[in-house]
Formats: C-alpha cells, structure tokens, sequence
C-alpha cells in the first residue's frame, strides 16, 4: 500500500535526481505530473504534522500549525463555494485528498468526484477511501482538469485547491467546469497569480505554464469569457507565504523533517528559506487569491 510516511533511502535522491532532469527536458502537458512524481511522498509532506495537504494554507494565528493552516483554506474555499448539503462536487487536482475527506464530513455533499493527473496521488486517495468506506461518496480519479469528459450540468460546484495554476491552460478548465456545472452552480478556486511580471523565470515556470501566468483582473476576465457571471477575487496572500515560509524555516532543523524529507529536498529548501531568502523575494511578486464565479442560470 503506498504510504505517505515511509521515509525516503538514499537511493531516492539520485532517483529524484533523474526525475528532475526528465522534467526538465518533458514536454508541457506532462510537467505538472513528473513534478509531482520528483519526489517520495514522505518528502513532500514533510512539512506537516498529521495531514498531507499539498498547499499554504490560511494562517489566522500565530499559534497554527500548518496542518491547521490548510484545512483553514480547504474550508475557506468550501466556504467561498458555497457547499450545500446533497452537492455534486467537482475537486480538480486534489493532491491526497486531505480536504475531501474533510468537507464530506462537514458539508455532507451527495459525492465528491476528484481528477488529478499524478498516479501516486490518485493511488493513495483511493486507498484512503476504500479503508475508510467511502468509495461511494468520494471517487478519486487519474485524469486532467483541461480533459474532462462529464455531462453538462453534473455538478453544483467546481473546486480546485491550489491547483488550478497547473492546469493547462487555466481558461481551458473555466470552459469545461462552465460546461460541467449546472446553471447556477459555481466555480471557486484558490490559486497563485503574479503581481508583477518577474517570477516567470524561477521555480514556477518549470510547473505553471506561461500561459497562465497574469494577474487577478486577467483572471476574472477569462471566467467571463468562459461565460460565468458575478466573478469575485479576494487576495488572502497576508495569511498565506510569510506564516508557511516562517514555518518552513523553523522545521528545518527539526528531526521529523530531516528523517522525512530527502537530503536533495532539504538541502533545496535551506537554500530557499535560510540561506539566499529566495522564497521571500520570489512571494513578494506574487498573490494568493480565492476567486468565485456563476454560471448563469
Ligand atoms: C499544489 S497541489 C494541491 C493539492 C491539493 N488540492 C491540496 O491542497 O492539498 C496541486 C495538485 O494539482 C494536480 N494537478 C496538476 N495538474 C493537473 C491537471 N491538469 N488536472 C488535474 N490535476 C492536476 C497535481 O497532481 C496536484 O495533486
């Protein structure tokens, strides 16, 4: 059974290594999956105490933990969304799955439907479900956000939890999340934009392709264009990078991290956080943002 606590051997490094020149040299519609496959799941959730969220979370208070931090914004999207009892839910690009567990129990929806394009990812959600008896209500799926093949108006509401900036392009899904809703459902994402135009070179331009790279106004005007209606940008980016980098920095040296993370990875993130504040200069470019849209009924 994959797990997402199995810590990573040596022999990971040099695989992660091979994995980062494949991803290098792949072609754009397969990045997003192989960064995601670059490292062992145990890596990437290293960070985290119990959960195994794939995002920044919503810091409301000093005393959070990051496991805290991302449930706050899995449920500050849902509540952006409007979840209702008997929803129809559409989660894009769902990572583990962390956040889907959550809203059933809270928001008792009919079912959730999650698409996600890296295997391990979708293996080790439906795992969680099957152990968990769920698989009627939460059904985890391979397959993209740009690609999707449901009937017009399956849905009440279409979410993508930090993700939707992978998908390629991001007005490719407006269109097929319009088509997929039912007249009057909505569209919630919260997502990463630039506020300037510099981080296009850096980390990000490996995974977010240049196609979706422009700011909050550009954004709702491709959801108009898309045919939603009522659109609503809200940026959360106080709460988000300057608490997770804080965090981040003081987990470093912690001996759950270092026995979690690889040695590529924590050598990655030193150098990011304590060493050159990489990550700081690159987040002051950039927003975080909890966008809605209608589809008219
Ligand atoms: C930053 S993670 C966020 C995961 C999760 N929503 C969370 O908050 O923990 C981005 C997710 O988007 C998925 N993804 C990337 N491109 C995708 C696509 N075109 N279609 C569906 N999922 C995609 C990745 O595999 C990954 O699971």
């Amino acid at each position: 059974m994959p797990s997402t606590q199995q810590p990573p051997s040596p022999w990971q490094d040099i695989l992660s290594l091979g994995r980062s020149i494949r991803l290098a040299l792949s072609p754009p519609e397969v990045r997003a999956k192989r960064a995601y496959e670059i490292f062992p799941p145990s890596t990437w959730t290293a960070l985290n105490e119990h959960s195994t969220y794939l995002n920044f979370g919503y810091w409301r208070s000093e005393s959070d933990t990051i496991d805290d931090a991302c449930q706050a914004l899995a449920e500050k999207l849902a509540d952006a969304a409007g979840f209702q009892e008997g929803d129809r839910i559409l989660d894009a690009g769902f990572g583990y799955g962390d956040q889907d567990f959550m809203w059933l129990e809270r928001h008792n929806p009919e079912m959730i439907v999650g698409l996600n394009v890296t295997p391990t990812h979708v293996k080790i959600a439906q795992t969680k479900a099957r152990e968990h008896g769920l698989e009627d209500r939460l059904i985890f799926k391979e397959g993209s956000a740009t690609a999707m093949s449901f009937e017009s108006g399956s849905f009440d509401r279409v979410v993508a939890l930090e993700s939707a900036l992978h998908f390629l392009p991001r007005d490719e899904f407006f269109r097929q999340a319009h088509h997929i809703l039912r007249p009057g459902g909505v569209i919630a994402t919260a997502d990463i934009v630039p506020l300037t135009d510099y981080a296009r070179k850096d980390l990000f331009s490996t995974t977010i392709p240049p196609g979706n790279w422009y700011d909050g106004d550009e954004y709702l005007t491709r959801l108009r264009a898309a045919g939603f209606i009522n659109t609503q940008l809200t940026s959360i980016r106080t709460h988000v990078y300057e608490p997770w980098c804080r965090w981040a920095e003081q987990k470093l040296d912690s001996p759950d991290f270092q026995q979690r993370a690889t040695w590529g990875y924590r050598r990655w993130l030193r150098r990011e956080l304590a060493d050159d504040d990489l990550m700081r200069k690159r987040y002051a470019n950039m927003d975080y943002v909890i966008v809605t849209a209608e589809k008219p009924t």
